[in-house]
Parts: structure tokens; C-alpha cells; sequence
């Protein structure tokens, strides 16, 4: 993608093959054509208020809201003086039928252990982990830090928090000890829940030992609860920690869920922004949760009898929507699996779904495109014919992948949704619903009910047919985040300033004569590597911590698997010498600093960098020197052209 100087954006891509959807898949569906959702889509837009309250009765309320939305820009309130409990609409809800028997949650360690809970069986943990919350003096408004594997523990730890009203702040256990202290302190967590270690690929993640390192600075950490995944040797501090099977056999077990403000705190999550420091998005609980149940039953058309497999970690917001508040507020089904697609081989998933019989299948294009390069003998080798609608998020899923996905695991019958949002949205924005909208490899199609997104250009002024913006979202919605924790300033600066009136999503898009959105990245400094989100100035700041690092740039690159990877421009210390060794030493020193997910692909020792003449790095120019493509965007503002030249030169 071309940002030129005007701000309107080329693109390339066209793409004309439509799907329509099948017909018996739409005759079912819950939303079953066209004219349906378009219909739908106007009542919201034109009365947005009673188009949200209807929608809003499929939660289970305990008090009734007095006003649907109070709007005052950037800063929304939805359902204002409602109350409601997100645990109680998970769980406790569906244990007063028949549902309390079924299956809520079908957990795959990645060894191969297998568990089922039932409704009923979550309630229970859930209810008692609450309890065991409060005996540690957990109070209402007290956040609570997860750094968990992808065990059930870890979705009753979420409910437990959500039926006292304790914010939850899940780190992906895949970030280093560094970051999450980084997380910590910033929320002031006064307790962590995590684990001795989790598995991934076969290998051990020492989560306590990162643990250990991280709450040695974080001093609003009181209590440490650890559950016992593989039963490693781990270092204690007695009356700090706390092994999770102690305290849940020593705490009685009933805890009945608080009645909480709509606007009351679910959780906050923390994601790259276009500065070095990531940015903790507040999400509220009546309208977020309300945009996950909705949008889990209406994109995924999800039944009573689905059997449902999000493959996200419950680290992304994708896991907390779509493998927690969405599915179980509907009272689904889920798989659960802990491990890596690739162990002990590269059939694992597609075993997952014949064992279990998953209907829908929820993945990101990153891991598409790993199965695609293994090759499809693994999949064949499985009964893949339980399938019935997959899934895609996290990037733009190109044409070829969504052809792959759609031919050879979908067996050319099941639709695809390739659904767009952020971890700011807290739900699906713009995707097909699969009853109702013919698909376009590449497209995330239409934006859903109630969502008013449009493209314009840097002045804001709309966009025409095939003109390339930036994706703005003109209407608040219920499942927006409400501000950046602790940080009002930076919420309205960071997303309400750039176009005025408009939430600006970071990313920039088309929309095509049929009214298709075509989604084309992100047109700030924010990388998309594997569907996880990095800012390259967290990067940056990680290399330049390094005593022998005197500047960095970072910049994504194109990358067939992983849609971007990550390269790293740097200028060493006086004195510092250039080496293959401190090349490694640099990579690693990333791993520390973030996690293994930062790990720069490529680094490039450099003696300068291209500087604008007030001093701003040119990463235009960075990134097409790291894709190897000649530059043809605009180098007079350039500080010193020589640089460039031998950036040139000085390449491998
Ligand atoms: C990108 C993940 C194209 C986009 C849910 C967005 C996508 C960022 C898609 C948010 C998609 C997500 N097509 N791009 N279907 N889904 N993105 O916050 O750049 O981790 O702004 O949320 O991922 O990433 P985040």
C-alpha cells in the first residue's frame, strides 16, 4: 500500500469472484438474505437508539437502563443506570434449563489431555474462584492480572473477576517478564493469576519464573494465585503465593454474582499503539457485551447444536470475545485447545475438528497460509465434513489463502467469514453474515447492523467508488472502547483527532460498486506480524535500551507466512563493532524486553538513517528499502539524501 502525500491510497487488488451463500445455509440462518440485512442495517443506522434497545433484551438484566446511549464526544455511556452481571449472562443463566448439561467448554491439552466442562461444572469453578478472589480481599473495582496457558482455569479466572466486578487484564503468556510488569504497573493489579509453566510445541514456558521477575517490580501485587499445569519445580515466596487447587479445596464455595453498573469496568487490554507505550483499552460491560453476543450469534449463525472452535489465545481480544463473553453468553459449545497447530504434527487441528465434530471454525490468515505451505495431504487424512462456516481475523486474508481455505478445508460448501475489527471495537465490525451475503476472496464485505463505518481522506472528505482512505467509523456503538485506561487525553488525541466526528480505526480501506469494503492495512506505525500488533516504536525502544544501540527504526515487511515480518535499521554506540554475534545478542535482547513474538526478522547495521529535516525518521523510505522495491515516493524533505544512498549500498 502507497500512502501519497494527498492521502488518498492506490490499490492494486481486484478480485471478482462472488460466492453467494448457499442456499440451505441461508434458508436456516439467522439472518437469511440480502434484503434482510440490508433492511436491518437502515432501521440502525436511521434510529440507532431502538435498534440497539431491542437488540439489548438478549441479555438478562437486572435492572432496566433509563436512557440507551448519553453521547458526549469521544466519551459514550450505553444503557445508562442498567445493570447486569457478564458472569451471571455466561453462566448462571443457562444452568436454570437443560443447557446446565451441556458442554460449555471442550478443553485439548497440548499433551493430549482431554476435559469437559459442563454449564453446570463452570458455574461451580467460577463461583468458587470468585469466593477465593474475595478471601484474598479482591473488592469491586480491583483489577486482577492473568498470565495464563489456554486452560479452562484461565475462563474461570475471567468470569470469577466478572462476578465480583474486578477489571481483568490478560498478558499473553507469550510476552516476556519484562512486559508484563510493564502491563502491571500501569493498571496497579493487586493480584496475579498465573501458572507453574504452560506447554507450547512440546517445550515449556516458564510462566512463574517470568512471574516472579515481573511482581519483584510491581509492588500493588499482594497475592500471586498459581495453577498447576505441568507441575514444574517453581521458586515461592510464601504468604505472596498461592497454589490455585489449595485455595479453591479451602474456600466455601458459594459467591453470588454483584449486580454491576452497565458502564462498570469488564477489563482493560492492552495493545500497540503508534507510540512505544501500549495503550490499556477499557472496555465497560453492558455494551460490550452485548456486541459479543450479538455478533457471535448473528456472523457465526450460531445454533444450539454448533459445535464451535475460536483458535485464538484468550491473550488477544479475539479470545476474550469470541472464546469467552460472545460464545458463552449464547450458551454455546466451545473447543478449547492449548497448543501449537503443528504437535506433534502438522494434523493436529483438522484431528480436533473430526474427534470433537466442530461446525464453525474461527483462525487467523497467518495460520491459513502455515497449513497451506504444509500441504493438504494433512488435512485429507480427516473427516473435516462436521463443518459448516469458517472463519478469518487479524489481517487481510489474501485471495489465494481465502481459496484454499474456502476448496480444501471447507470442502467448497462452507461460507467463509472474514470478519475486521480491533481490540478498541470489542466486536465484529464489517463482515459477511453467512446467510445473507455473497462473499469476495479477499473482502470482509459489509459493515453489520448498527456499524456506520466510511473512508475519507486525510481532510475527511468521503472517498469515491475504488478510492483508497482512511477507514473511519462515523456512529458510537455499544461495544467501543470507552476510554485508554487512566488516559482520557491520549484516548480522544489517539482516535477522535485526526478526523473530526469520526473514530479513526488506524487502518485504511476501499469500498468497491457493490459496496464491498476492502481492507488495505494499517496506515501507521503499527506492524501486523502473525495477526499480533506491534508498534514499531515498542521495537525501537527495546533495541535502543541496549548499552551498544545508538538509534533504531523498525518497519514491517512483507512477509508470504506471517503477512509482515519485522526488520530493524540500527546505528551502533562510537566504538561499537558490527558483528553476526551482536546481530543474535540484539534479537535476543528483544525477546527479553517484549517477548519472542518482537523478535526482529532482520537487523541492519547502518551508519544513518533517512531524517526528514525536523528530525522524523522516514519510514516510507525504510520500508521499501527492506521489501527490496525502488522508492518512488517523495524524498524532498529529506535531510541528507547521501544517507539513502548508502542504505542502498549497505544492503545484504
Ligand atoms: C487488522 C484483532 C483486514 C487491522 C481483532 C486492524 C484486519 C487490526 C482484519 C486490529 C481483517 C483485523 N481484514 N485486517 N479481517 N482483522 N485486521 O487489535 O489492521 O489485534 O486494525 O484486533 O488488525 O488488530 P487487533
Amino acid at each position: 500500500m502507497n500512502v501519497d502525500p494527498g492521502g488518498s491510497i492506490a490499490s492494486l487488488l481486484q478480485e471478482t469472484r462472488v460466492f453467494p451463500p448457499p442456499v440451505d445455509f441461508a434458508r436456516s440462518a439467522h439472518v437469511k438474505s440480502l434484503a434482510d440485512y440490508e433492511a436491518l442495517w437502515n432501521f440502525a443506522k436511521d434510529e440507532p437508539e431502538a435498534f440497539w434497545a431491542e437488540q439489548a433484551k438478549a441479555l438478562s438484566w437486572d435492572q432496566p437502563w433509563s436512557a440507551v446511549l448519553d453521547w458526549k464526544p469521544p466519551f459514550a455511556r450505553w444503557f445508562v443506570d442498567g445493570k447486569l452481571n457478564a458472569s451471571y449472562n455466561c453462566v448462571d443463566r443457562h444452568c436454570l434449563g437443560p443447557a446446565r448439561n451441556k458442554a460449555a467448554i471442550i478443553w485439548e491439552g497440548e499433551p493430549g489431555e482431554r476435559r469437559v466442562l459442563r454449564y453446570q461444572d463452570l458455574k461451580r469453578e467460577v463461583e468458587r474462584f470468585a469466593s477465593v478472589l474475595k478471601g484474598l480481599g479482591v473488592k469491586k473495582g480491583d483489577v486482577v492480572a492473568v498470565y495464563m496457558p489456554l486452560v479452562p482455569e484461565l475462563v474461570v479466572a475471567l468470569l470469577a473477576c466478572a462476578r465480583l466486578g474486578a477489571p481483568h487484564t490478560v498478558v499473553f503468556g507469550g510476552f516476556s517478564g519484562e512486559s508484563l510488569a510493564g502491563r502491571i504497573q500501569d493498571c496497579k493489579a493487586k493480584v496475579l493469576v498465573t501458572a507453574d509453566a504452560g506447554y507450547r510445541r512440546g517445550k515449556l514456558i516458564p510462566l512463574k519464573d517470568n512471574a516472579d521477575a515481573a511482581v519483584a517490580h510491581c509492588p500493588s501485587i499482594e497475592n500471586v494465585i498459581v495453577y498447576e499445569r505441568v507441575k514444574s519445580k517453581v521458586h515461592w515466596s510464601p504468604g505472596r503465593d498461592h497454589w490455585w487447587h489449595e485455595l479453591m479445596a479451602s474456600t466455601p464455595p458459594d459467591c453470588p454474582p454483584e449486580p454491576l453498573d452497565s458502564e462498570h469496568p469488564l477489563y482493560i487490554l492492552y495493545t500497540s499503539g503508534s507510540t512505544g507505550k501500549p495503550k490499556g483499552i477499557l472496555h465497560t460491560t453492558g455494551g460490550y457485551l452485548l456486541g459479543a453476543h450479538l455478533t457471535t450469534r448473528w456472523v457465526f449463525d450460531l445454533k444450539d447444536d454448533d459445535t464451535y472452535w475460536c483458535t485464538a489465545d484468550v491473550g488477544w481480544v479475539t479470545g476474550h470475545t469470541y472464546l469467552v463473553y460472545g460464545p458463552l453468553s449464547n450458551g454455546a459449545t466451545c473447543v478449547m485447545y492449548e497448543g501449537a497447530p503443528n504437535w506433534p504434527d502438522e494434523g493436529r487441528f483438522w484431528r480436533i475438528i473430526e474427534d470433537y465434530r466442530v461446525s464453525i471454525l474461527y483462525t487467523a490468515p497467518t495460520a491459513i497460509r502455515a497449513f497451506m505451505k504444509w500441504g493438504e495431504q494433512f488435512p485429507r487424512r480427516h473427516d473435516l465434513s462436521s463443518l459448516r462456516l469458517l472463519g478469518s481475523v487479524g489481517e487481510p486474508i489474501n485471495p489465494e489463502a481465502w481459496m484454499w481455505y474456502h476448496k480444501v478445508i471447507g470442502g467448497g460448501r462452507c461460507p467463509i467469514v472474514d470478519t475486521w475489527w480491533q481490540t478498541e471495537t470489542g466486536s465484529i465490525m464489517i463482515s459477511p453474515l453467512p446467510g445473507a451475503t455473497p462473499t469476495v476472496p479477499g473482502s470482509a464485505t459489509r459493515p453489520l447492523p448498527g456499524i456506520v463505518p466510511e473512508i475519507v481522506t486525510k481532510d475527511g472528505a468521503p472517498c469515491g467508488t475504488n478510492q483508497g482512505g482512511f477507514l473511519v467509523i462515523k456512529q458510537p456503538w455499544p461495544s467501543m472502547l470507552r476510554t485508554l485506561y487512566g488516559d482520557d487525553a491520549r484516548y480522544q488525541s489517539q482516535y477522535w483527532s485526526d478526523i473530526p466526528g469520526c473514530y479513526f480505526t488506524g487502518d485504511g480501506a476501499r469500498r468497491d460498486e457493490s459496496g464491498n469494503y476492502w481492507i488495505m492495512g494499517r496506515v501507521d506505525d503499527v506492524l501486523n506480524v502473525a495477526g499480533h500488533r506491534l508498534s514499531t516504536m515498542e521495537v525501537e525502544s527495546a533495541l535502543v535500551s541496549h548499552p551498544q544501540v545508538a538509534e533504531a527504526a523498525v518497519v514491517g515487511k512483507p512477509d508470504d507466512l506471517k503477512g509482515q515480518s519485522i526488520a530493524a535499521f540500527v546505528t551502533l554506540e562510537t566504538g561499537a563493532i558490527a558483528s553476526e554475534s551482536l546481530r543474535e545478542e540484539l534479537r535476543s535482547h528483544v525477546t527479553r524486553e517484549i517477548g519472542a513474538l518482537a523478535r526482529p526478522d532482520e537487523i541492519r547495521f547502518t551508519e544513518g538513517l533517512p531524517k526528514t529535516r525536523s528530525g522524523k525518521i522516514m519510514r516510507r523510505l525504510l520500508r521499501d528499502i527492506a521489501a527490496g522495491v525502488e522508492s518512488s515516493g517523495d524524498t524532498s524533505t529529506l535531510e541528507d539524501l547521501t544517507v539513502l544512498a548508502r542504505l542502498r549500498t549497505e544492503e545484504e
